[in-house]
């Protein structure tokens, strides 16, 4: 990416994600392309859940990176330089954020940005990343079944300007996505793991039949999460193979 991404803003679609895969589909795209939305009829999160937002409150986009140079094996790195990109805008405006393994943006104990992305893999390698983003930001109230939700105006009391934010976020993920093409991944993976929620100490866990008490040990390239319980064993775990207990 040489030049200035292009940002098409829409008032509504079912999902950022889906606008742009479907973009993808039938029209040359270039890299970096951004979708921000006002309003998604149906946003879509992990694990098959909804995203849901209130219209023009919060910070709804996807962009799209073709990072043919990662294999399919390495593509945790994305996660990683999207959540920093995400972690350090957001920390400009408040302390207490942390990236909760393996792509949650936290506010203390409670989430303030989602992130989902979408990788096609082209023989051993990704072909495209979708990488939909949204985070809270203005809005004051949200749905009591929503999972520990909290916007940055909650926080510091106070409206901000979403396009202002939203090209922060995007401007990271460009450097970032820069650092690792050339293969500067190490300072990156090295601040991931720094931001880390949870990064000290012992906290419960549970691995779908019981709670267990471990502290964080590593994260590896692949994004598996490597536990060390308080009985000393070493644990490995994929996404949605442990659940933080908060
Ligand atoms: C999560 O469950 O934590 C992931 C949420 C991702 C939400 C964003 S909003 C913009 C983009 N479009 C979607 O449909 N989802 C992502």
């Amino acid at each position: 990416m040489t030049t200035v991404p292009e940002i098409i803003h829409i008032r509504e679609t079912n999902s950022t994600n889906n606008y742009l895969k479907e973009l993808l589909q039938t029209q040359n795209v270039d890299e970096g392309i951004v979708v921000w939305a006002d309003f998604q009829s149906a946003g879509k999160g992990q694990r098959g859940n909804g995203w849901e937002s209130e219209t023009g409150k919060n910070i709804l986009f996807s962009i799209v990176l073709f990072p043919g140079f990662i294999k399919a094996g390495e593509q945790f790195i994305l996660s990683q330089i999207v959540s920093l990109a995400v972690a350090n805008c957001l920390q400009e405006y408040t302390a207490g954020i942390s990236i909760k393994w393996p792509n949650d943006i936290y506010w203390n104990e409670k989430k303030i940005c989602g992130i989902l992305l979408e990788n096609t893999i082209l023989e051993d390698n990704i072909g495209h990343s979708v990488a939909g983003i949204g985070i809270n930001i203005n809005q004051e109230d949200f749905r009591s079944d929503a999972p520990n939700p909290v916007s940055l105006k909650q926080i510091t009391n106070r409206d901000y300007n979403l396009e202002e934010i939203l090209k922060t976020v995007v401007d990271n993920i460009n450097v970032y996505y820069q650092q690792i093409k050339i293969g500067k991944t190490d300072s990156l993976i090295k601040q991931y793991k720094e931001s880390l929620f949870r990064k000290d100490g012992y906290h419960l866990y549970n691995d779908g039949e019981s709670n267990f008490l471990a502290r964080i040990q590593d994260v590896n390239s692949s994004g598996i999460l490597i536990l060390r319980t308080n009985e000393g064993e070493e644990r490995h775990f994929a996404f949605k193979e442990v659940k933080y207990i908060i």
